[in-house]
């Protein structure tokens, strides 16, 4: 192992690990590999003083993977600050200014305050998010954790097996319209018709069941819409409780990797008049949900 982890609450030794001591722009493959194995156990490892450019962002992040290119691209009014491969998790314009709470990329960007996977509304969802914060506000915007492995181990053997082959359909106007926005350009609608992602998976790396959760997700398959909802708010209420989570407070520098398959987060409030500027580089999963629980079966 080329790196030292410790878990940020010992009480919790497997899940969220502060990873010392290391420059990630001097990252080789035997770095990479210890820092995915390391992911597999914690799911969530945060660095510390790691200043990244963009260039070096995505230099870190290609490696692990194929980089999604970010959403924003898909509105016709949408400029882009970057590299479409790195997300702006801003409040920012591309002018640089701050944008007015009306602004609609903003009243979209705010469903990044529910609980989420990301791109859990894509065929293919994402496995790794990568965020380095550049600019922070002087109160709140922490990032919230919640660990969907403990989650699934916790939850009584009646819902373990109610549950177990379930799918869900995800899509971003689900999330959306939970905060009543549904502004979409034609294309957005085009580009999110709903996926199915199976609601039980068995994490790759560490063979453990997880939870496969996101306010993304708005029916199940074989239910009622309002059944289905029901059961898909008590799954996300049941692994949001305080022993499930873990808060990252932000300082400038700050990078931390999370791994999306059994991870939900949200961001927090913050003052809007304050610039908060964060990169998010993403890699993409290697198949569908259903078609890798197809092949774990296959081989089981
Ligand atoms: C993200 C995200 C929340 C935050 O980058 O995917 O949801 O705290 N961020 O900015
Ligand atoms: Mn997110």
């Amino acid at each position: 192992m080329s790196i030292t982890v410790n878990p940020i609450n010992p009480k919790r030794p497997s899940f969220a690990g502060v990873v010392s001591g290391i420059d990630l722009r001097q990252a080789d493959a035997g770095m990479r590999a210890d820092i995915e194995l390391a992911l597999d156990t914690y799911a969530v490892l945060v660095f510390h003083n790691q200043p990244f450019s963009d260039e070096e962002q995505l230099t870190f992040s290609s490696p692990f993977g194929f980089l999604e290119s970010s959403r924003g691209s898909v509105h016709p009014k949408h400029t882009h600050r970057f590299d479409n491969r790195l997300s702006d998790i801003s409040n920012l314009r591309a002018d640089g200014k701050i944008r007015p709470t009306n602004d609609r990329r903003w009243m979209s960007t705010l469903a990044n305050r529910l609980w989420h996977s990301d791109s859990s509304f894509k065929p293919t969802p994402a496995k790794y998010s990568m965020l380095s914060a550049r600019i922070l506000p002087s109160w709140g915007g922490e990032t919230e954790f919640s660990d969907l492995r403990a989650a699934y181990d916790a939850l009584p053997p009646r819902i373990k097996a109610k549950i177990e082959d379930l799918v869900a359909m995800h899509s971003i106007k689900y999330s959306r319209a939970k905060l009543g926005f549904a502004d979409f350009s034609q294309n957005e609608i085009a580009l999110n018709k709903p996926v199915p992602q199976t609601i039980v998976r068995t994490h790759r790396g560490s063979k453990r069941k997880t939870l496969y959760l996101a306010s993304h997700a708005g029916e199940v398959i074989g239910m009622s819409v309002p059944e289905g909802r029901m059961l898909l708010h008590d799954l996300i209420e049941h692994a949001t409780q305080p022993e499930f989570i873990y808060s990252h407070t932000w300082a400038v520098g700050d990078f931390v990797i999370w791994d999306n398959r059994c991870v939900m987060h949200r961001g927090r409030d913050f003052d809007m008049s304050e610039v908060r500027d964060m990169r998010r580089t993403t890699v993409g999963d290697i198949a569908p949900t259903l078609e890798q629980k197809k092949v774990q079966e296959e081989t089981a």
